[in-house]
């Protein structure tokens, strides 16, 4: 069953879809459903009452920790709210490893502490056994001098030329915010975000199931990454969407052999360990205490970075 579904978005409930996936066969499972916030979704209706939106999230999320590997990783996103009700739900069938924030400000909404992030839970099926890589990102600069944001005072010497290794704070990618780089979709998550997560939970020729998936930005990720994808959506315009994006994306994200990923043409996250194959590839500062001003730059920048960011080509071209 798991063939039928291989590189393809189904149209369905994925409750339905999700029962006929074999037990343990997939990599890793990314679900970012519907907030259940009245969002106006081209068809489906976002307003359960409560009790009846728990107990549906709870069905796939059990769904979800059926099908992942016993080394693989179940991510799902939502508002902090949802996400404390998940968690409750995921402790009984995985193995709780981080809630990362995903910092993601808002407009003044008259609460007691205005929310500036979502959560991503990050779960695995088996703590021995879990698939999980480490990943930098680049260093935080200041926008216009280039410094670095962070004083790392005597100890510039020893930094990573590339970067910090990433936290459960994730600061660097944002929404995406204006209309003409997003489809019409109300919830479309940026690519970087899904590749990063799929950075450091697969290798290239794994599978990665979404369950809900909009606009496609999972499977967009996946393909990018030399992955395999498995999404569902109960709507067929999404499906559409998904299918026109996928089409447009290409397995083309890395240096050399190595798989990347890339924003607005610049490495956005990189695995810890292939930064010796990688490492070539940049100009580094002889004496690193410069990198405290000098941003490391890819060499050969027009051949290696070429098809890095077709997707994000595409969007400007349109
Ligand atoms: C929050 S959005 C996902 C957005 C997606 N992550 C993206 O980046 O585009 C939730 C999606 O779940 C879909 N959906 C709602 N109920 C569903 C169900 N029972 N089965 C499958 N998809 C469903 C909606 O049509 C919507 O596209």
């Amino acid at each position: 069953m798991l063939k039928q579904h291989l590189n393809r978005i189904t149209r369905g409930d994925c409750l339905k879809l999700l029962r006929a996936i074999p037990d343990a066969s997939i990599d890793m499972v990314f679900a970012d459903p519907p907030f259940n916030l009245k969002k106006k979704y081209n068809g489906y209706i976002d307003n359960l009452a409560f009790e009846e939106y728990v107990k549906w999230c709870e069905k796939w999320l059990a769904e979800l920790a059926r099908v992942a590997k016993p080394s693989g990783s179940i991510f799902v996103h939502n508002i902090p709210k949802w996400l404390s009700y998940y968690a409750a739900i995921l402790n009984r069938h995985a193995h709780f490893k981080h809630w990362i924030a995903w910092h993601a400000p808002t407009s003044p909404m008259g609460k007691s502490l205005q929310p500036a992030h979502y959560g991503v839970l990050f779960y695995v099926k088996d703590l021995k056994r879990a698939k999980i890589y480490e990943i930098r990102m680049p260093h935080e600069r200041e926008r216009r001098s280039s410094y670095l944001r962070k004083d790392y005072g005597g100890k510039k010497a020893g930094l990573h030329p590339f970067g910090p290794l990433v936290s459960d704070v994730w600061t660097d990618i944002h929404r995406i915010k204006h209309k003409k780089y997003r489809d019409d979709h109300p919830c479309q998550l940026p690519v970087s975000l899904l590749e990063r997560l799929i950075l450091m939970a697969t290798d290239a020729g794994d599978v990665v199931l979404d369950p809900f998936v909009g606009a496609g930005t999972t499977a967009v990720a996946a393909k990018k990454l030399g992955r395999h994808f498995i999404g569902f959506d109960v709507d067929s315009m999404y499906k559409k969407i998904s299918e026109e994006n996928i089409k447009n994306a290409a397995p083309d994200s890395r240096i050399g052999d190595v798989w990347v990923s890339f924003y607005l043409n610049e490495v956005r996250t990189l695995r810890d360990h292939d930064w010796p194959a990688l490492a070539g590839h940049f100009d580094i500062p002889a004496d690193m205490r410069e990198i405290d001003y000098v941003k490391i730059a890819p060499r050969r920048h027009a051949h290696l970075f070429a098809g890095a960011s077709s997707e994000y080509r595409k969007r400007r071209r349109a």
